[in-house]
C-alpha cells in the first residue's frame, strides 16, 4: 500500500527536539504526572503503590471501564459500549478508514486539515474529493459544493472541528446542514474532535454524536488534556455497526490499550474539569497575546482562530514557506510549521497553547527574522 508522506509529521520529527521556542506544538502544553497529581488533589503514592500490585495482563479488551466513563462525560449522549479506545486519535482516524473504508468508496473530506482525513482513505484506493477551505469564508466549507459532491456512492464525509491549522469552529446549525446531506446519502461522518472543548468562550461545542445516528466522534487526551505521551485516543459513535467493525478490526492490530495508560487517563478525566479550566485559560490568554502580535506586526496577517491551538498566520514576504521556517528556525530558534505542510503557501502555522513565555519570546523571535529578511531581500 502506497501513502503520500505525512506533510507535518515528517517536519516535526526533523525539527522539533532542538527547538528554542516551539511555537509548533498543538498539544496545550503539556504536563507530567506530578503536575498531574498536584492538579487533581489525588494521591501519587497510592496510585502508584496499588498499580504496581496489578499483573500486566493485557487489561480490559474493550477498555477499562472508567477511562469510557471519563470519556462519556464529554459527550451528551454517548454510552461505555459506544466507545472503541485506540492509539491515539491518529489510531482512531487510522482505524476508522481501516474498518470501514474499500476501494472506489466515496469519500468527501476538506483541506486543510489533519492529513490523515484524506491521505488514508486515498490510499485505500477511495474516490477521495475534496473541499479546499477558503480564507475568505473562514475556512468553513462550502454546503453546496458538499451537496454537489455527495452521491450514493459516498461512504463518509470527513471534517475537523475545530480545524487545525486554521482554528475555524462550524457551529451547530452548519454541522446540521452537513448532517442532512449525509442522511439523504446514508453516509457516516467522521468528526475529527480532538480540540473540542477548547473553545474562546463558555458554551458547549457540541459533538456530531449528539447530532448524527451514523456520526463518528474521534478524539483523545493528548490536546484537550495535554497528555500526549499516553497515547490514548478512541472513537465515539452511536452506530453499532461501527463499534462492531472497529473491534473486530481492532484485535488485528491492537487487542487493547495500555493498563497503566488507560488507568492515569480515567484519573485525568475524573478532573476533566480541573485540567480543562487550565487549558482554556491557556489558549484564551495565549489568543489575545498572538492577536496583539498580528496586529502590530506588518507583515503578517490571519483570519482569527476561533477555537483549538492553532492559527494560519500569512506573511507577505516572497520566500517559499519552508525556507522561511527553516531560515528562521536556524537564525532565532523560533520553530513554527510551514503553510505548505498543509498547502496554503506564504504561510505558517502556529501553535500558541504553548507556556506564554515561549510564545512571547518566539513571536519576537518571528518578527525578529521577518525584518532581517527584509533587509536582505533590500539589499539583494
Ligand atoms: C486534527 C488532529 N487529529 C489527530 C491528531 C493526532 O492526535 P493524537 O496525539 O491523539 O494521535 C492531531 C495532532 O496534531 C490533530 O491535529
Amino acid at each position: 500500500m502506497k501513502i503520500r508522506p505525512f506533510a507535518v509529521e515528517e517536519w516535526m520529527n526533523a525539527w522539533e527536539t532542538g527547538a528554542k521556542y516551539n511555537i509548533a506544538e498543538t498539544c496545550v502544553d503539556s504536563v507530567s504526572l506530578n503536575e498531574l497529581f498536584e492538579l487533581t488533589g489525588e494521591d501519587k503514592e497510592k496510585f502508584l503503590e496499588d498499580f504496581c500490585e496489578k499483573r500486566l495482563t493485557y487489561g480490559d479488551i474493550e477498555g477499562y471501564p472508567e477511562f469510557k466513563k471519563g470519556i462519556c462525560k464529554l459527550y451528551k449522549t454517548i454510552k461505555p459500549e459506544e466507545i472503541v479506545p485506540t492509539h491515539g486519535a491518529t489510531g482512531a482516524n487510522h482505524h476508522v478508514f481501516y474498518s470501514l473504508i474499500s476501494p472506489g468508496d466515496r469519500v468527501i473530506s476538506i483541506r486543510p486539515t489533519y492529513q490523515q482525513l484524506y491521505s488514508i482513505p486515498e490510499s485505500y484506493g477511495a474516490d477521495v474529493q475534496i473541499i479546499d477551505l477558503k480564507k475568505e469564508t473562514g475556512y468553513l466549507p462550502d454546503i453546496e459544493e458538499i451537496r454537489r459532491l455527495a452521491t450514493p456512492e459516498t461512504r463518509m464525509i470527513c471534517i475537523n472541528n475545530p480545524n487545525n491549522p486554521t482554528g475555524a469552529l462550524m457551529d451547530t446549525e452548519l454541522l446540521k446542514e452537513i448532517v442532512e446531506i449525509a442522511r439523504s446519502v446514508d453516509a457516516y461522518i467522521l468528526c475529527d474532535e480532538v480540540y473540542r472543548h477548547l473553545t474562546q468562550s463558555d458554551e458547549w461545542c457540541v459533538s456530531i454524536t449528539d447530532l448524527y445516528e451514523k456520526g463518528i466522534s474521534v478524539s483523545s487526551m493528548s490536546k484537550v488534556f495535554s497528555l500526549a505521551g499516553l497515547r490514548l485516543g478512541w472513537i465515539a459513535t452511536h452506530d453499532k455497526d461501527v463499534i462492531h467493525s472497529c473491534f473486530s478490526h481492532r484485535d488485528y492490530n491492537l487487542i487493547s490499550c495500555g493498563m497503566f495508560d488507560e488507568k492515569v487517563a480515567a484519573l485525568a478525566l475524573k478532573h476533566s474539569e480541573k485540567l480543562l479550566e487550565r487549558n482554556r485559560k491557556i489558549v484564551r490568554d495565549n489568543l489575545a497575546i498572538l492577536d496583539e502580535w498580528v496586529r502590530k506586526e506588518k507583515h503578517v496577517s490571519y483570519i482569527k482562530p476561533e477555537a483549538g491551538t492553532t492559527a494560519l498566520v500569512y506573511y507577505d514576504l516572497s520566500v517559499d514557506s519552508y525556507m522561511f521556517c527553516e531560515e528562521m528556525y536556524r537564525q532565532t530558534g523560533a520553530f513554527v510549521t510551514p503553510g505548505d505542510c498543509f498547502e496554503q503557501p506564504h504561510s505558517m502555522r502556529i501553535g500558541y497553547a504553548c507556556d506564554t513565555e515561549t510564545l512571547k519570546k518566539g513571536l519576537n523571535a518571528v518578527s525578529e527574522y521577518i525584518n532581517w529578511k527584509l533587509e536582505e531581500q533590500r539589499n539583494a
